[in-house]
């Protein structure tokens, strides 16, 4: 599924995080990159244990923690630890690359397998030219350059990249989730009901049969989350 959460961050939230990256100790992003992602990858990211982003990734995963659609989507096991990267000047592009399906987090070194992909853009569209995430698609390649503190979610498993930034600079976070259920086509079908469902409820309040789809949802649940 690809989904887009808006304003997951707030205005105040947004100015803090530009604030706290403007002065950051940026490093070059190939560090973290898998040997074939590694020829393709030209940008910049914050090392995890600077101030910048021992600040801000509390603010990011208490943002999440606001939005329902972003759990209904994820239905999240695990949480990779937010990053942060940056793309202008002369580290402005990401070329076509898969992640990594299993990775590690940096403070006790758990595994994590990357079911979704997510990035939050940091910096409105109108400051950079270029930047867009592409994600591949059928039948065409789908472009996404969302507005500051918006998020993106998308499968991890589609080959993606970020075209060059060609004037100003492209500030976002970016992490991966392990999904309680591992099927994205289960995962569709959970969310699709459970969007159906709080429609439902909104348009004619709790009655007999909403309580009956909401068990049905939660058997569904039962029968394919690993917790
Ligand atoms: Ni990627």
């Amino acid at each position: 599924m690809l989904l887009k959460v808006p304003d997951v961050l707030t205005p105040d939230e947004l100015q803090q995080a530009r604030h706290l990256l403007a002065t950051a100790p940026w490093t070059d992003g190939r560090a973290s990159a898998g040997s074939q992602a590694a020829l393709v990858k030209n940008n910049a990211q914050l090392p995890h244990a600077c101030d910048a982003a021992r600040a801000l990734r509390p603010m990011v995963l208490a943002a999440l923690d606001r939005q329902l659609a972003f759990f209904s989507a994820c239905l999240p096991k695990r949480v990779l630890a937010p990053q942060f990267n940056r793309y202008g000047g002369g580290s402005n592009h990401y070329g076509n690359h898969v992640d990594s399906a299993i990775r590690y987090q940096p403070d006790n070194g758990q595994k994590v397998r990357t079911d979704l992909s997510c990035t939050l853009f940091l910096s409105e569209p109108q400051s950079y030219d270029g930047g867009e995430l592409v994600i591949q698609d059928t039948p065409e390649p789908q472009r996404f350059k969302l507005p500051a503190g918006h998020l993106l979610l998308y499968p991890a498993d589609r080959v993606h990249q970020v075209t060059p930034v060609t004037r100003g600079e492209r500030l976002a976070c970016f992490f991966w989730v392990e999904s309680m259920v591992r099927s994205g086509a289960q995962r569709q079908l959970l969310f699709d009901m459970d969007t159906a469902l709080l429609q439902l409820r909104a348009e004619h309040g709790e009655n007999a049969a909403t309580v009956a789809l909401t068990g049905t949802y939660h058997n569904l649940l039962r029968m394919w989350a690993d917790t």
